[in-house]
């Protein structure tokens, strides 16, 4: 992908506490590419979209802990204030501003389409409840307001998972739906960039790890948490010294997702040729997480603990963020009412 010159945005949701897979799979792999920006002099920006929460989230308590270990995370795992742009979504008030005008041209029939509205409906229907039971029209509407978040930045570039590919279309066709009715470039036209396909990293029950099955190694958990989640990953009773496939053993599964190559090779092996036992294979991989996490894990506490700190930087990053939101929205609305 190339980067000279462009705009790169991410978000993320903070609706639970991160787990090792959140990790592996999203947050290393963005601020991998915020150093690549930063080297290419491509401008890259990642915020915490606490705005998005509050469709699920109504516990203003939970909310604000979620957000602040989201924001914490992030620079614990190397996001670099200097160098990236850093803020939470509800701090800039020109983001809702630019999403009520996308409303008007946004085609109803979009959002019907939208996957996690969709998503939200079949499960009504598999339950026999009323197809928009539960359903509030944030979440209906969820692909404009990311749209807002993603337009008010001129962005080029938007990396993100499979399942966020559709909102980013959705961005860019409001974007084109506005530049022809003006017929000027009103907005920048944002593209996706596909992260590449990172391990789905199992939970310690075998289904992917995830909040929502309580399967999960926490992120920044305290060792003996860690150590709990991970002396708890199943494992089946064969032989020890029996030779086995290491396809068929969740936690060569895990270990794929978290640790070396080196230590992925060695734990092959020793399943293959048998002789290797399971609680052996959970100390290994206590190890590789202790050697990828462990100075995370210490920053990430002192984050948490002078959040007034993460705060003033946050603050900081916002009045960046809205110096660029506030000039495009202005190019916006002198389109829109023929403001000189
Ligand atoms: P959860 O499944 O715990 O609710 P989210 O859906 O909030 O997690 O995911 C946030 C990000 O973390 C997404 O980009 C997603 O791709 C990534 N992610 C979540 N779970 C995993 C996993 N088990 N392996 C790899 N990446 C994951
Ligand atoms: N919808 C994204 C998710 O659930 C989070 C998000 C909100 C986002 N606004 C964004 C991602 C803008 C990229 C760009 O993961």
């Amino acid at each position: 992908m190339q980067l000279e010159n462009k705009t790169i945005l991410t978000g993320v949701k903070p609706t639970g506490t991160l787990h090792i897979g959140n990790y592996f799979g999203a947050i290393q792999p963005m601020i991998e590419l915020g150093k690549k920006s930063a080297q290419s002099h491509a401008s890259h920006i990642m915020f915490v979209a606490d705005y998005h929460a509050i469709n699920a989230i109504k516990d203003p308590v939970f909310l604000a802990q979620t957000t602040k270990e989201l924001a914490c995370a992030y620079l614990a795992c190397g996001l670099d204030p200097n160098t990236s742009i850093f803020y939470k979504q509800s701090d800039i008030s020109e983001i809702f501003e630019l999403t009520t005008i996308l409303m008007a041209y946004t085609p109803k029939g979009f959002m019907n389409k939208a996957h996690a509205y969709k998503a939200a409906v079949d499960k009504n229907m598999a339950k026999n409840e009323p197809q928009d039971a539960g359903i509030n029209m944030g979440l209906y509407t969820y692909p404009v307001l990311m749209a807002a978040d993603i337009l008010a930045y001129d962005t080029d570039i938007v990396p993100v998972g499979k399942d966020q590919v559709q909102h980013v279309e959705i961005a860019a066709d409001i974007a084109g739906a506005i530049n022809a009715v003006y017929e000027a470039e009103v907005l920048k036209i944002p593209t996706s960039f596909l992260k590449e396909e990172t391990q789905v990293v199992p939970g310690i029950d075998g289904q992917k790890m995830s909040k929502s099955y309580n399967n999960v190694i926490p992120l920044f958990g305290t060792d003996a948490e860690i150590k709990k989640a991970v002396m708890g990953i199943k494992t089946d009773c064969q032989d020890i010294n029996a030779p086995k496939n290491p396809d068929d053993i969740l936690l060569y599964h895990i270990a794929k997702g978290i640790a070396s190559k080196e230590t992925i090779a060695e734990i092959k092996e020793g399943l293959e040729k048998g002789g290797m036992g399971y609680g052996t294979i959970k100390k290994m991989l206590l190890q590789s997480i202790q050697d990828e996490l462990g100075e995370k894990r210490e920053k990430y506490n002192y984050y948490m603990s002078h959040y007034d700190e993460v705060e003033d930087m946050l603050q900081q990053g916002a009045q960046k963020a809205r110096a660029i939101s506030g000039a495009v929205l202005n190019r916006v609305k002198n389109h829109i009412f023929n403001r000189k």
